[in-house]
């Protein structure tokens, strides 16, 4: 049976007590999911040490990890308003998000960066859920495979078959995001079978237990179809993560 990870980006959202209490929304119903879906919630880093706290207090911690939305890449520094994934582990997180394309397209990250990012994901023995995905411009142009192919091989680059078990990766078609526009089931299908395609040129047979999961306006009507999609393993969800109901309603989706 397939093991499916729902993993909730809260983006720059939330208030101290609005996340503390979506956190405990969350885990209460915890125990009730089916047992082959596990939970993440990535709230702004400044609130992540709260959630741990939360989910501790309700004991729902092996169904429900936390994770960072983003960090640096170096361990220590002077890197003024910047937090390390060293930082991330000291507080009690499971994962860190790289490479989602709000940090390439506002922040400027590059696959380079977000290499190194992922390589001080992975040295600390937490997993990092890699981002990867084409605009509307690069879909139009026929450029997905060739962009997701670029990202693939940019991110992943010196990652080692050992490594990569503790590596999750998003795809987030760009033009999904926020927009309510998800993509087809059979889009999504397409575009995962090509990345566990390239998983197995790089990684072998170990490609088959990495999971890829969806990301862009999943929600509770649109998760069931796509969640049964063959190669989409969980999802990244945005907006419909910042209410327990349908983040919820998403997790019971899985097939079971
Ligand atoms: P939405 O679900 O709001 O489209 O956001 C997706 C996303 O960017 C998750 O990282």
């Amino acid at each position: 049976m397939k093991t499916y990870l729902i993993a909730g980006n809260w983006k720059m959202n939330t208030t101290i007590a609005s996340a503390q209490a979506l956190a405990s929304s969350v885990v209460e119903s915890a125990h009730d999911l089916p047992q082959n879906v596990h939970l993440v919630l990535c709230p702004p880093s400044l609130y992540a040490r709260t959630v741990v706290e939360t989910i501790a207090t309700n004991n729902a911690g092996s169904r429900v990890r936390v994770g960072l939305q983003n960090c640096h890449h170096e361990e220590k520094g002077a890197y003024t308003g910047d937090v390390s994934a060293s930082m991330a582990k000291d507080i009690g997180c499971s994962y860190v998000i790289t490479g989602h394309s709000e940090r390439r397209q506002f922040s400027g990250e590059t696959d380079g960066l977000i290499n190194k990012k992922n390589h001080a994901v992975l040295a600390q023995g937490l997993t990092a859920i890699y981002c990867v995905g084409e605009t509307l411009q690069e879909r139009q142009a026929e450029e997905t495979f060739t962009v997701i192919k670029k990202q693939m091989l940019g991110g992943l680059d010196g990652i080692t078959v050992e490594q990569v078990e503790n590596v999750v990766i998003a795809y987030e078609p760009v033009w999904a995001i926020g927009t309510g526009l998800a993509a087809t089931a059979e889009q999504a299908q397409e575009v995962h079978e090509f990345i566990r395609a390239e998983l197995s040129l790089l990684y072998g047979d170990k490609a088959k237990s990495i999971r890829i999961l969806y990301g862009g306006s999943m929600n509770a009507e649109n998760a069931q179809t796509l969640l049964a999609q063959p190669d989409i393993d969980g999802g990244l969800i945005g907006g419909a993560s910042l209410k327990a109901d349908s983040f919820l309603t998403i997790a019971r989706s899985v097939v079971s």
